[in-house]
């Protein structure tokens, strides 16, 4: 059992959110009539959206398959930017953007609107349809949002691949999506660095039959781009000659929306689908439950919209509001430790939304950066991405939000399209324990279990499930069915697994402890032991790998790699940075080991598989359990003797 009630400091239960435990009426009711009977639930929240056409059926439940608002239509673009310039958000800030040097581009609702329309018959002209994919591979610019909704606005399917992914990545993705048309830029700007997109572009395009067109950015006014005739355009140059207004395409709520890649225990990334009706109707109500969103927040949401936190709550959830959303390109903490101070107030954000490995990075730099800025905007604060340690909930809540401002610590995943489990700020004020996501939100029946699927009692850690369906609930995974049903669907019955274990403590909290899989979490990103392995064995010196997390202060997890060379290796300083290297650059820099060892074997159990458990014991420098089923011990005592220097 974890002991929890070292978790529990001053905020606990008895913190100003809630005066005592159980003041959750509104809460618990609409929870209650969100499970007990979820059509009329969920019918009547999918009225915060405009639909062209009302639904036969609130939902089809075939498991695991759900359908939600079947034969409803609607579009994405249409309810983020045309129902607003109808109204009085019309000259609203939809997108503040700010990049490291303080440039500024603010757009409103209806610039965006007219952005939107332009970009989506730049795509029609160039022969994408409904149902066609285009990939998005752009840094944090306002061009990325208006990528995604112009796909949106003629029922394209838009594959954004994060910009600090390598040339394989993007290739590995474009291939799988059979993504037709490509945007993307001539260079980000990070850490006051040009990174040039355009070179990773190009080797991936080595390998990439399926496009037919490329459009690019073009950033470095001081650098023309070298352009291949009759597939490459500038975005520019097309968004000149476009029209002016595309009706947007009116899709089935259970269209696809988009496909965003992220990592599982296979070497393969998976490509998670979400659908349009019942992902925006989650995405915008999860947001407006969790912060209560109104018309003068500014909400900052420090994702990138590689990932699913940059879709949901970076474009979808606060453009389908009518907020004002703000996307930063460059580093939090560049050029000085105070940036992200100084955007909060710079733009008056109300909402800062981040993840703990940032908390703790910022932490290091000491209170004096966070008081040297006018922060008083702030109303509330997020976490999301892995579980947040009480100390860096403590600073978050005291030094940031100045004992004022809430956090929400959101826990979901990529497939489940919004926040699972989290506090319903939004809806009431609750007593917030940190490190904990408090209780599944509406709509979601969620437990802790055995590997056998019975329930356990509180304070017994287990694996989380969810019961039932719920409307940002993926479709399914890219043109791979058998996989959607092995990794979701066949380790508890009956039930949809996460694959995290977690607890649920005598007051129904629940409290999330990391992955039950293969599956590392660095700095909030999801990486794949299994795709890392498979990256270490293609490189010439490797024979055999075996990758696990090591804790790491600040970003939460480290990979470490083990490694069996081919031949005997001379330098070994060298070669573990070229396989390092050649890991940023195959991956992309987020998955590159911290550390390689160089060992003649790896323990393994007499059926072959690596005993990665015990690899990661051996770091730890913790006892090593039960080593019966070990196939051959000398291998422990090799690498005990390769990291005595480091433990
Ligand atoms: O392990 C959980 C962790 O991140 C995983 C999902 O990663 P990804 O699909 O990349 O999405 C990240 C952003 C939603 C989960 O399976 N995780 C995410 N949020 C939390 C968390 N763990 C604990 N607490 C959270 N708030």
């Amino acid at each position: 059992m974890i002991n929890h009630d070292r978790l529990l400091t001053k905020f606990g239960v008895s913190m100003k959110f809630g005066d005592k435990y159980i003041p959750l009426e509104k809460f618990n009711k609409m929870r209650e009539e969100s499970l007990k009977n979820p059509e009329k639930f969920w019918g009547e929240q999918a009225k915060c959206l405009d639909w062209d056409k009302t639904w036969d059926k609130v939902l089809e439940w075939n498991p695991p398959y759900a359908r939600w608002f079947v034969n409803g239509k609607l579009n994405a673009s249409y309810n983020c930017v045309d129902r607003h310039i109808k109204g009085s958000r019309r000259n609203k800030a939809a997108i503040i953007w700010e990049n490291e040097n303080g440039d500024c581009r603010t757009l409103t609702y209806y610039e965006l609107y007219r952005e939107v329309n332009k970009f989506a018959n730049v795509l029609q002209n160039l022969g994408v349809d409904k149902g066609d994919r285009v990939a998005i591979y752009l840094p944090m610019i306002p061009e990325a949002v208006i990528a995604m909704l112009a796909c949106a606005r003629i029922g394209a399917i838009h594959t954004v691949v994060f910009s600090g992914f390598s040339s394989d990545a993007l290739a590995e993705r474009i291939n799988d999506a059979g993504a037709e048309v490509l945007i993307t830029a001539d260079i980000l700007y990070r850490r006051g660095k040009k990174i040039n997109l355009k070179n990773i572009v190009d080797k991936s395009l080595l390998d990439c039959p399926s496009i037919n067109y490329v459009v690019y950015v073009h950033r470095d006014k001081d650098n023309d781009i070298k352009l291949k005739e009759g597939r490459d355009y500038l975005w520019d140059e097309l968004m000149k000659g476009a029209k002016k207004y595309v009706k947007p395409v009116s899709v089935e709520s259970n269209h696809p929306l988009f496909i965003l890649y992220t990592s599982g225990t296979t070497g393969k990334p998976k490509g998670v689908v979400h659908s349009t009706g019942g992902y925006l109707v989650y995405v915008t109500k999860t947001m407006e439950w969790t912060w209560g969103i109104n018309d003068m927040d500014v909400f900052w949401c420090t994702a990138d919209i590689g990932w699913i936190t940059g879709h949901s709550y970076v474009v979808y959830a606060p453009l389908s509001l009518g907020t004002t959303t703000v996307i930063y390109e460059g580093a939090i903490d560049y050029p000085n430790p105070g940036r992200i101070w100084e955007i909060i107030e710079n733009h008056g954000v109300t909402i800062l939304y981040t993840a703990p490995t940032a908390i703790r990075m910022l932490m290091k730099y000491g209170e004096e950066w966070v008081k040297s800025h006018d922060l008083s905007t702030l109303r509330m604060l997020g976490s999301v991405g892995e579980p947040i340690n009480p100390k860096a909930w403590e600073w978050y809540y005291e030094v940031v939000g100045q004992k004022r401002c809430p956090i929400a610590d959101c826990y979901w995943q990529t497939e489940t399209g919004g926040h699972i489990i989290y506090p319903p700020l939004g809806i009431q004020n609750i007593p917030l324990k940190p490190g904990s996501a408090t209780f599944p939100g509406i709509g979601i029946d969620a437990d802790v279990v055995d590997e056998n699927g019975n329930s356990l009692p509180p304070n017994k850690k287990g694996l989380l499930v969810i019961k039932n369906p719920w409307p940002g609930m993926l479709l399914g995974l890219w043109k791979n069915d058998v996989r959607y049903r092995k990794a979701y669907w066949e380790r508890i019955k009956n039930c949809y697994c996460p694959s995290d274990y977690a607890i649920k403590d005598e007051d129904g909290y629940f409290w999330i402890l990391g992955r039950a899989d293969e599956v590392l979490n660095v700095a909030g990103h999801r990486i794949g032991t299994a795709e890392l392995e498979h990256v270490l064995v293609s490189h010439p010196l490797v024979a055999e790998a075996a990758v696990i997390g090591k804790p790491d202060e600040i970003k939460g997890e480290v990979p470490v790699a083990f490694v069996i060379p081919r031949k005997e290796i001379d330098d070994k300083k060298e070669a573990k940075e070229q396989i390092i290297k050649y890991v940023r650059d195959t991956l992309g820099p987020v998955a590159a080991p911290t550390m390689i060892f160089f060992v003649n074997k790896l323990p393994k159990t007499r059926s072959g598989k690596i005993m990665r458990r015990v690899l990661k014991k051996l770091i730890l420098g913790e006892d090593l359990g039960d080593l019966s089923t070990i196939e051959d011990n000398t291998s422990i005592e090799e690498i005990k003797n390769e990291l005595s220097d480091f433990v």
